[in-house]
């Protein structure tokens, strides 16, 4: 990026040395400050551990790996470090007083134009740009911990912030690879911390209220999924943080986040969680010892999915943020499946306003009361909505065009194609490309319906090849769309199995090029279809099972299909992982073969098949393969020999059978 060149970094902690060599892997010269030599030497080796780790992993070269260490310096000398920076971020403790200091300092030192941005949790974004002289030119830029991993930064805008500015940081965040979202209002807890705060507001008025144990309730977030329960997270984060963030709320949301007293008490016996060795529950070895228990069943889900709703709302109420960012934000930086538009979207605006009532009335707490859009039946249309024109908007709310354009849908919208598509003469190339898990969703299923479509009438194509562009050919579906019932379920599932037959169905020859994992609906993709071939070190399965579903991609019919009922329900019924050499074995694959000859290999089937087949025949005879699958010999014979009689008048057969009887290459038209 033009405008950025040198980036410094102010605190070299947790928060700092990430987004310092966040930076550096895209090829930016950073610089990390601090004021304790130590911090220094310890951001250095926790990042060449980290960078260490990639190697190990394939994720980068040597080469990469020493240039991103050299594009990294370490500074105790502010005057020197920032004089020249384009970009100054700083990441010192969460405290006031202290980032004003760091900012008054920085201002004295840094050039004319240079960005300066706070990578705060939850202090004002205007509040800190007062400190500089220039508050134009100061944004947040609000990493999730760790920043290598987490996708998410939150761009903050306070009141004076520049829309060129807020924009130069968005597009930044997207070059170093992150996915960022815009929050137009300098509001507590941005987005993500903002969404998630009244979850801790409902955990404590359950306490207060007696309405359950911590154990049960944990027992009950187990029971759906999670790998913690909220008091066992409270415990390992620390009584006093949350404490603490309930204050903050308390002093900007409202009065009521500090109402309920149980974690206060808690916080003043010093029972502070895994840092004392007693929270909510005794901590032994670094692990909670939690009482065996009942999961609760007067808390549910919908409690909790309707408490963020509402948030959600405020939040677009309050023009912070778009359902779109909104939606992304919480799944990124709360890796959840889902997010509250997801929820709305399945979930009536009567069902979730009297589910709040319900809520604030047995938890005497107003804060959970219907947000004025719900209260006056116009959920769908705010969880739908595009931010308003800039100029209906008061001062100081002004948003760009590309805001605007950006807003339209209220679901996250990959970065690029999810299906890639490239074409190398007859054979094109689908590849899979939603991240490094090639998790298959809706939008998924969607452009391959599409693309399946186009092929039917492309005479061009001859073979078609799946494959991850990650290196993993796609681990499952992704469990994120919230479904509000057995119905909804139903028809999503109704909908993967019509693209798989559709796709089985296509004129061209498939092939499924497998690498890395291949599982549930994955594999399902690979099953429907033609020929699969897979490295020696991929691993497939259907693990559905060990989530309390069966395959329903069409994986428990095509698959006894292809091995035998035996096989096939060693598999579906213990959800075990196998190895490409097993199965090339049991016949899932026609060949296995070492990870880095893969894709050789695959493109010369498939440029044999796509030069060397007649395509009228190829279609003829998988309609006769598939069908013959459901029909009893007798018939598929007949099918058989009335095929014979139709391929007899076409162009294929006869420049096949003169071209093998002139000894030269028959040049099929497919027709
Ligand atoms: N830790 C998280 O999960 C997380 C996530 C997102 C945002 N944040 C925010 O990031 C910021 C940093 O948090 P952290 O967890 O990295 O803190 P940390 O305590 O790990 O690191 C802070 C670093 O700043 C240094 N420092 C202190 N005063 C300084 C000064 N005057 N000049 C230069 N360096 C100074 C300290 O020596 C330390 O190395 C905070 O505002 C925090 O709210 C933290």
């Amino acid at each position: 990026m033009d405008e950025i060149k040198k980036v410094v970094v102010i605190g070299s902690g947790i928060m700092g040395h990430g987004i310092a060599e966040v930076f550096a892997l895209s090829g930016y010269s950073v610089i990390l400050e601090d004021v304790i030599p130590e911090s220094l030497s310890r951001a250095r080796a926790s990042i060449e551990k980290s960078l260490a780790r990639m190697l190990a992993s394939g994720k980068l070269d040597q080469g990469k790996k020493d240039r991103t260490m050299q594009l990294i310096g370490y500074s105790q000398n502010l005057a020197e470090s920032a004089r020249d920076a384009d970009l100054i971020i700083e990441a010192v403790p969460e405290v006031m007083d202290l980032k004003r200091q760091v900012f008054e300092d920085v201002s004295k030192v840094a050039k004319q134009g240079a960005i300066i941005a706070s990578n705060t949790s939850n202090i004002s974004i205007t509040e800190l740009s007062k400190s500089v002289p220039d508050p134009a030119r100061f944004v947040g830029l609000h990493f999730f911990n760790p920043p290598v991993l987490m996708k998410l930064v939150e761009v903050i805008r306070g009141e004076s912030t520049s829309d060129e500015v807020f924009e130069l940081m968005f597009k930044l965040s997207q070059e170093i690879g992150k996915k960022p979202i815009r929050v137009n209002r300098d509001r507590a807890g941005f987005v993500v911390n903002r969404i998630s705060a009244p979850e801790g507001l409902f955990f404590s008025a359950v306490l207060d209220n007696g309405i359950a144990r911590p154990e049960e309730v944990d027992a009950f977030a187990k029971s759906q999924g999670l790998p913690m329960g909220p008091y066992e997270l409270m415990d390992y984060v620390g009584i006093d943080t949350v404490v603490h963030s309930m204050e903050y709320y308390s002093s900007t949301l409202s009065g009521e986040f500090t109402r309920f007293r149980t974690l206060k008490e808690k916080m003043d016996r010093n029972e502070l969680g895994l840092k004392t060795g007693r929270g909510f529950y005794e901590w032994k070895d670094g692990k909670a010892v939690i009482p065996a228990a009942t999961p609760t069943d007067k808390i549910q889900l919908l409690d909790i999915f309707a408490i963020d709703v509402n948030e959600a709302v405020r939040v677009i109420e309050e023009g912070i943020a778009t359902p779109e960012d909104i939606e992304t934000g919480v799944k990124l930086g709360l890796n959840r499946p889902f997010g509250p538009i997801s929820v709305a979207q399945g979930l009536s605006n009567s069902e979730i306003k009297g589910k709040l009532e319900e809520i604030a009335r047995n938890l005497g707490c107003d804060y959970f009361l219907p947000a004025r859009s719900i209260q006056e039946g116009r959920l769908r249309e705010v969880i739908n909505s595009k931010p308003a024109p800039a100029e209906a908007r008061p001062e100081g709310e002004k948003i760009s065009h590309a805001q605007e354009s950006n807003a339209v849908s209220t679901l996250p919208q990959h970065e690029g194609e999810l299906i890639m598509v490239r074409r190398e003469g007859p054979v094109t190339y689908l590849e899979l490309n939603n991240g490094r898990l090639n998790l298959l969703n809706s939008q998924m299923l969607d452009e391959l319906e599409e693309k399946i479509e186009s092929f039917r009438k492309d005479r061009e194509t001859r073979v078609i090849v799946f494959r991850g562009k990650s290196g993993v050919f796609s681990a499952g579906a992704e469990l994120s769309q919230f479904f509000s019932g057995g119905i909804d379920f139903m028809e999503t599932d109704r909908k993967g199995q019509r693209v798989f037959s559709a796709l089985t169905e296509l004129p061209q020859v498939t092939i499924a090029e497998i690498s890395g994992y291949c599982f549930g609906g994955g594999f399902e993709l690979a099953l429907a279809c033609d020929i699969r071939i897979t490295s020696d070190v991929a691993e497939m399965g259907l693990p559905e099972v060990t989530r309390g579903l069966v395959p329903g991609w069409g994986g428990t019919q095509r698959l006894p299909k292809l091995i035998g009922g035996s096989r096939a329900a060693y598999m579906i019924l213990t959800g075990e992982r196998i190895k490409g050499a097993r199965a090339m074995n049991i016949g899932i694959a026609w060949d296995s073969v070492p990870a880095e000859s893969l894709s050789e290999r695959v493109t010369s089937v498939a440029t044999k098949i796509a030069t060397e087949v007649a395509p009228t025949s190829v279609a003829t005879a998988k309609t006769l393969i598939y069908k013959g699958i459901d029909t009893a010999i007798t018939t598929g014979l007949d099918m058989e020999a009335i095929s014979m009689g139709m391929l007899f008048g076409t162009e294929d057969i006869k420049e096949g059978v003169s071209a093998f009887l002139q000894k030269r290459k028959p040049e099929f038209k497919g027709r």
